[in-house]
Order: structure tokens, then sequence, then C-alpha cells
């Protein structure tokens, strides 16, 4: 619903759950020095033979050519290096939400992480859920939900962050057989990507929130 929501001044907390952001955050905690989302394939290409790694996906399947495709644990403990990565929402979704005051990276793997550093600010903060090709996507919405839920109800929410906490609620115990009837966990299904499916559901399993700065993303770590 981003074209409904006015950035500026704002946090932006992109989130692509399956799969985009939650490789961001793994290889960032686990020793990536930068990740550079760009939306189109040439423009990662134009990268190669440059020393990042180029990493990313178009319809979930890797690119021919690339050196990583889009599974979290490809990206996994690339200690060093920097990737260019290019996939089909979330790399856009992060460049479309460049005008907000800053733009941080969400996923369920950092949730109690983006949770602190939100408390931390005064800022209003709009979750951007990059969705599929412009659609709605289950994943992401469930994502917006437990954020919703976890900041708690100091906090003020519209009528999207109230369906969303709603709906994460009535599904939180049983998230992965919920998701068997999304799009995108069928669209995966031929893809080997069960184990990726499993882990971008684990809650808090880094304590990291990449940070859009100049184009870049880079690791902000909250202890
Ligand atoms: C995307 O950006 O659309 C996704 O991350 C696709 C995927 O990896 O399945």
């Amino acid at each position: 619903m981003l074209p409904l929501f006015d950035l500026k001044g704002k946090i932006a907390v992109v989130v692509d759950i399956l799969r985009a952001t939650s490789c961001m955050v793994t290889s960032l905690a686990t020793g990536v020095e930068k990740v550079i989302p760009v939306s189109k394939v040439e423009e990662a290409l134009a990268y190669q033979g440059r020393g990042p790694l180029i990493a990313g996906e178009r319809g979930g399947a890797k690119l021919q050519g690339f050196d990583l495709g889009n599974s979290p644990f490809e990206h996994m403990n690339q200690v060093g290096k920097a990737i260019v990565m290019t996939t089909t929402n979330g790399t856009r979704a992060i460049n479309d939400a460049a005008e907000a005051e800053e733009v941080i990276i969400g996923a369920f793997l950092n949730l109690s992480a983006i949770k602190e550093y939100l408390i931390s600010k005064t800022e209003d903060v709009v979750v951007v859920c990059a969705g599929w090709k412009n659609l709605y996507s289950m994943e992401d919405t469930l994502f917006a939900g437990a954020l919703v839920d976890a900041l708690g109800s100091d906090w003020e929410m519209d009528d999207a962050a109230l369906a969303a906490s709603t709906l994460y609620r009535s599904v939180e115990g049983n998230i992965l057989g919920f998701m068997q009837q999304a799009s995108h966990v069928k669209r995966l299904s031929g893809l080997n990507a069960e184990k990726d499916l499993a882990f971008c559901f684990e809650h808090d399993k880094f304590e990291t929130i990449p940070i859009l700065r100049e184009g870049g993303l880079y690791a902000h770590n909250t202890r």
C-alpha cells in the first residue's frame, strides 16, 4: 500500500520475508561488510568481476551467471564481502522507500532488535511490505503484525496496522502451517526452498539491523 503513504520524515522498515530481507539480515549478521540493493539485473551485472559477489533471483530462481541466489544459507558467513543484490520485489521496495528519513531492514530473524530500535526513536514508522509484483503478500503482512504486536498498545496504529496485528495473532501458533496456503510458498515449492521457509520464520536469531546509507546496507548491531 506504499503509494498511500508519505514516507518523508518517517522510518521505513522494509520487509520481504521470503526471502530478500531475510537474506540481508543473515548476511550482515554473519560478517558481510555491505549489501548494495539494485532494482535491475543489468545493474548487478555491471559489478561482475569488480570485487563484490552478485546475488539475486527472478521468479524465485537464481539468476544465470550470478554468484549467489536468494537462499539465506548462501548468504551466510560471507565474511568481509560486499554483495550486490537484485530480487523481484525486495530490492525494488528498498529503493522505492529511499525518500524516508531512515530505511531499515526487517525480518522475523531480527524482529526484537527492530522493536528495540524503534522504541528508541521518535519518528512515525511505516512497514513497507515488498509483496509480489505490487500485490499483497501474506508473509510480509504477518511480519508487520508481529512488529505491531511487539511494540504494544502504547503505540498509535492505523487500520492497516490493526488488521496486520489481528491476522498475526490469529495464526501465530502455526505460522508455517498457515503459510502453506500462501502464494509465494507455492511459488517456491519447486525450488527446494523448504529449509529457507522454516529459517525465514525463525524469530530473533540475530540482533543486527541493516540500515541504508548512501545506497548501501550496513550492519547496526543493537548489542
Ligand atoms: C523477492 O524479492 O521477490 C523475493 O525475495 C523472491 C524470493 O527470493 O523468493
